[in-house]
């Protein structure tokens, strides 16, 4: 390929003109806390993923931690354990300690960056209250496995959907696949708004429980109460006597994690053209994915297996053992040549300092510490076509090629 350097961004965001419109329109009502259009946002996006509920919070870290709180209205206590993989964006560790459990992790597997259910069952004890399995860069967990699983030892699973915009396993789509979905709607996510984060569950109790949590544990599951302007036709305001202020009626401890009107103004806007980024993105994914097997003496990365899509979050990339460059080698040459790069995350126990404080030591966790070493993302987002794909290709085989007779030589 000739011509000079193509800069490849690793996140983009649409901002749709429907979506300044409304955030201006909310900016004139003077209505900009949670309201009509955070209402209209979740049943929107509910109905995208085909779940009964969603309810809208701050971010997805708090959308993974307050799925987890559900579980003390299921009799679950402080310091229970939840299994997640070794291997995730740290939020998903931090999210379990947030939500007062403790962490129980398991290794994933290297070719599908997702955590083994082979070794789960070894990681139960009478404390486990739940498994969440993460569909890193969008890849589907082995939730067959992992249901059959919590099926026997009487676990919720809930799925950090945080990057899986998009997925489906065996005809259903990410976030409708056990009790409840979180994902993030942050920047560079396929369906966005700014921050922010939403709960999928066909669980109607469940999505009461996580209203009242956003709002502080605030007593009434009614919509109206939950976002704090208490109403006079709320059936609870009179359980709790009719002089009493629902507002500050408090049945658990609580969040403060409520989306705002201008969030999901821009996340209403996003929402109509998800299908244009949804194919954009699918289309330089999987094209990057078939084009990567040349490279596959080099580097690891995902594969489609026939009953699943892949969320096209980013292109992961985990350099083999005796490729002959080190990482830094090549997000370097990426650098240099306008390809912005990110590590593929850590091994949250063993490679995140917050967490040394469980004791785990280097080596527990092989896979997720190798990738945690030795992988990187790049994007695959709407803001790239074939073009840009090309120039990806082209640059990594010139990396390849440049190694190889040096090492020659
Ligand atoms: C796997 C995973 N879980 C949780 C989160 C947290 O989402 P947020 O950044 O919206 O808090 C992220 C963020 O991208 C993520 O990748």
């Amino acid at each position: 390929m000739g011509g000079g350097i193509i800069r490849i961004p690793f996140g983009t965001m649409t901002i749709t003109e429907r979506s300044k419109q409304l955030v201006i329109e909310a900016l004139d009502r003077g209505r900009v806390s949670s309201g009509r259009y955070v209402r209209e946002f979740e049943k929107k996006f509910a109905e995208l993923v085909g779940a009964r509920e969603a309810v809208a919070v701050s971010t997805g870290t708090d959308a993974d931690a307050l799925a987890l709180a559900v579980l003390y209205d299921l009799g679950a206590s402080r310091g229970d354990e939840v299994i997640i993989p070794a291997l995730s964006f740290v939020a998903t560790g931090n999210a379990v300690l947030q939500a007062g459990f403790t962490p129980v992790f398991v290794d994933v597997e290297r070719e599908t960056l997702n955590i083994d259910p082979s070794k789960i069952e070894a990681a139960i004890t009478p404390k486990t209250r739940a498994i969440m399995p993460v569909h890193l860069m969008g890849k589907p967990a082995e939730m067959d496995s992992i249901k059959a699983i919590a099926v026997r030892h009487k676990l919720l699973v809930i799925e950090d959907a945080a990057e899986a915009h998009g997925a489906v396993y065996k005809g259903k789509n990410a976030g409708t696949l056990c009790d409840m979905g979180a994902f993030s709607l942050y920047v560079a996510h396929i369906i966005s708004t700014v921050e922010g984060g939403i709960i999928t569950t066909d669980n109607e109790s469940y999505a009461g429980v996580l209203r009242s949590l956003r709002s502080h544990g605030r007593a009434c599951k009614c919509e109206s109460c939950v976002l704090n302007t208490a109403s006079a036709f709320c059936a609870k305001r009179f359980q709790f006597g009719e002089n009493a202020d629902i507002r500050f009626v408090f049945e658990r401890v609580g969040f403060s994690s409520k989306m705002n009107e201008l969030e999901a103004a821009v996340g209403l806007g996003n929402l109509d053209i998800y299908n244009e980024i949804l194919n954009k993105r699918r289309e330089n994914l999987y094209y990057l994915l078939d084009k990567f097997k040349a490279f596959s003496q080099y580097f690891m990365t995902l594969s489609k297996e026939p009953y699943e899509e892949i969320g096209p979050h980013a292109l992961p990339m985990i350099i083999r053992e005796g490729s002959g460059f080190t990482r830094s080698d090549l997000t370097a040459y990426l650098e240099k040549n306008g390809i912005d790069t990110r590590t593929l995350f850590n091994s949250i126990p063993t490679q995140c300092q917050g967490f040394a404080y469980l004791g785990h030591k280097m080596g527990d966790f092989p896979n997720a510490e190798y990738i945690g070493e030795q992988g990187i993302h790049i994007g695959v987002h709407q803001d790239i076509g074939r073009r840009e794909c090309d120039y990806i290709l082209d640059v990594i085989e010139k990396f390849i090629s440049g190694h190889t007779l040096s090492k020659k030589q």
